[in-house]
């Protein structure tokens, strides 16, 4: 694992064995401000007013999205219960050196950033006033998931082309029906079979202007 600066001056991180970055090497935080929390939960929290949001994040990395999460429940004075499934964590030799606390301004966002990482696996956290956090570590494909638990689904696997698995319709079909009537699932990914699956799926397909250096994202509604 090596850590990177992307476009925007913001760390990823790059897999040697499976030659993929975490984000868009453009900019991981501008990336993942622009698909999950912008075009995510923020137009989730415009549509429905929810006094409470429940999120599914697949893959956790490097904690960036639930960190952005945790921002807008204090900026939206929304409550946010934040599940995320990350099949290999990363160690704190790695986050440690993550620059994104610079980036969200926030006077507490490194130890929050560090709070989310450290806090224990598999146990709903309160990270912050607003903001709980159960992290379960495992593959996707080895657990249950609650039927239609969540409002958001964050998904933000590794691309189609190094990990085909995950964009299969098995783990969407999961994925799918852990989400409410109403919910939204966001990703970075815009591939015709992906927006297939969605569809058999039952989901109304929107295929949105990417962040840049990205031509397109996706958004699909239950
Ligand atoms: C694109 S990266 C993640 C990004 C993360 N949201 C972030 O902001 O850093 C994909 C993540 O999915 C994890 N992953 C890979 N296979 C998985 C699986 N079968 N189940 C759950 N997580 C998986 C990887 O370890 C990696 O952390």
């Amino acid at each position: 694992m090596k850590i990177i600066e992307t476009g925007d001056g913001s760390h990823s991180l790059l897999n040697e064995s499976l030659s993929e970055t975490y984000h868009s090497v453009h900019g991981a935080v501008q990336e993942s401000v622009y698909v999950f929390i912008k075009n995510g939960l923020l137009d989730f929290i415009q549509k429905n007013k929810p006094k409470e949001i429940s999120v599914l994040e697949i893959g956790f990395g490097t904690g960036l999205n639930a960190l952005l999460a945790l921002k807008e429940s204090v900026e939206q004075k929304t409550k946010i219960y934040y599940t995320s499934i990350e099949a290999s964590p990363i160690g704190e030799e790695i986050y440690s050196q993550l620059n994104y606390a610079k980036h969200i301004i926030r006077a507490d966002a490194d130890r929050l950033f560090k709070q989310l990482h450290s806090s224990p696996w598999n146990l709903p956290i309160s990270v912050a006033e607003n903001f709980v956090l159960k992290k379960i570590q495992s593959k996707i494909q080895e657990i249950v998931l609650p039927p239609s638990a969540f409002d958001i689904v964050f998904f933000d696997a590794f691309a189609p082309a190094k990990q085909p698995e995950m964009w299969e319709l098995p783990v969407l079909t999961k994925v799918v029906l852990s989400l409410k009537p109403k919910g939204e699932f966001v990703t970075y990914c815009a591939q015709g079979q992906l927006k297939r699956n969605l569809k058999s799926l039952g989901l109304i397909v929107e295929t949105l202007p990417g962040p840049p250096g990205k031509r397109e994202m996706v958004r699909a509604l239950k």
